[in-house]
């Protein structure tokens, strides 16, 4: 019993031992995090910490948490279900904190300034970019495209503005563009859903699922281009403005009703 409780009091020792970083403002580590960050996380975060494809973490305030330890858990076991991966097997305890340290030493930035009026961004959403023909908010719109219910805080802003007037530079994984020429010389494009060497499953734009092996039909092409048409022509610049920050606003949290 004793015993028992021992080993509790030392595993919350052991707890609270890591709830602050203990290299927090640790020059070396700073450069060490730094090193690291450039290669594991820049690819997603921006080689400053700026974002892209993962969000801006220069702001100072997280999603996951503002504590150290909040940083901590989230390096180490990544987000389930996004594309933010967890690095415990590669990174030992100091080397997440010099992370956290170099992450710390970065943050503090103002936010990009969001010039556009969101609900304005929100009717065009509906309206005029018919970007609901495509994608979900919540309960509403396609499920061909990505869902966008939570995208202003899984994405940066400059990834966001680069999705609405260059979407071929950069395809979200798992949606390329996927055209199947049956043997009959019918041709369906559709959403990729799944695609191997030896089969296909698209969605239609009618969302539709079609299931094809390789072998039974004509051809099947994974093209690089996205089915998201480019906004750069279509929308104004003020239009686009006030997009991005209907966009920015998805966070979760009952925002899109
Ligand atoms: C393949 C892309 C990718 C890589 C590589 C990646 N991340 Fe992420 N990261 C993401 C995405 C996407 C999210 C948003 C997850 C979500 O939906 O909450 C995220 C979230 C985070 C968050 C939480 C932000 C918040 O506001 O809660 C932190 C901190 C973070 N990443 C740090 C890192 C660090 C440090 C590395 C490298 C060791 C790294 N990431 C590597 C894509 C990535
Ligand atoms: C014809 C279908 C279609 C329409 C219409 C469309 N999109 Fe997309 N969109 C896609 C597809 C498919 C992807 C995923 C491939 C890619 O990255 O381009 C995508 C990707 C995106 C992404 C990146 C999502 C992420 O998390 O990576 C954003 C943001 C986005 N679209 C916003 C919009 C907005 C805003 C509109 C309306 C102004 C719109 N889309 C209209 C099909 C569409």
């Amino acid at each position: 019993m004793v015993r028992v409780l021992l080993t509790g009091l030392l595993l919350l020792t052991a707890g609270s031992a890591q709830d602050k970083n203990p290299l927090h403002g640790n020059k070396d580590a700073i450069e060490a995090g730094k090193g690291m960050f450039r290669i594991y996380c820049a690819p997603c975060h921006g080689i400053a910490a700026q974002g892209g494809r993962g969000p801006d973490l220069t702001l100072g305030s997280y999603t996951a948490g503002n504590e150290d330890a909040s940083l901590y858990r989230v390096i180490a076991n990544g987000v389930a279900g996004t594309e933010m991966p967890g690095y415990s097997d590669r990174f030992d305890s100091d080397g997440i904190w010099r992370v956290v340290s170099y992450i710390r030493s970065v943050a503090g930035r103002p936010a990009p300034p969001l010039t556009g009026n969101r609900a304005a961004g929100e009717k065009l959403f509906w309206g005029k970019g018919a970007c609901g023909a495509c994608h979900r908010l919540g309960m509403r719109g396609s499920r061909i495209a990505p869902d966008l219910t939570l995208v202003g805080r899984t994405r940066s802003v400059e990834y966001l503005k680069e999705a609405l007037v260059a979407p071929n530079a950069s395809i979200t994984p798992g949606y390329n563009t996927i055209t199947i020429v049956t043997k009959e010389g019918k041709k369906i494009a559709g959403v990729q859903r799944n695609y191997d060497a030896f089969s296909a499953q698209v969605m239609d734009a009618q969302e539709n699922y079609h299931s094809f092996f390789r072998d039974e039909v004509r051809s099947m092409e994974r093209s690089l281009e996205s089915m998201m048409p480019s906004y750069a022509a279509t929308l104004s610049p003020r239009e686009l403005d006030d997009m991005l920050a209907f966009l920015a606003s998805l966070r979760g949290k009952g925002d899109t009703q």
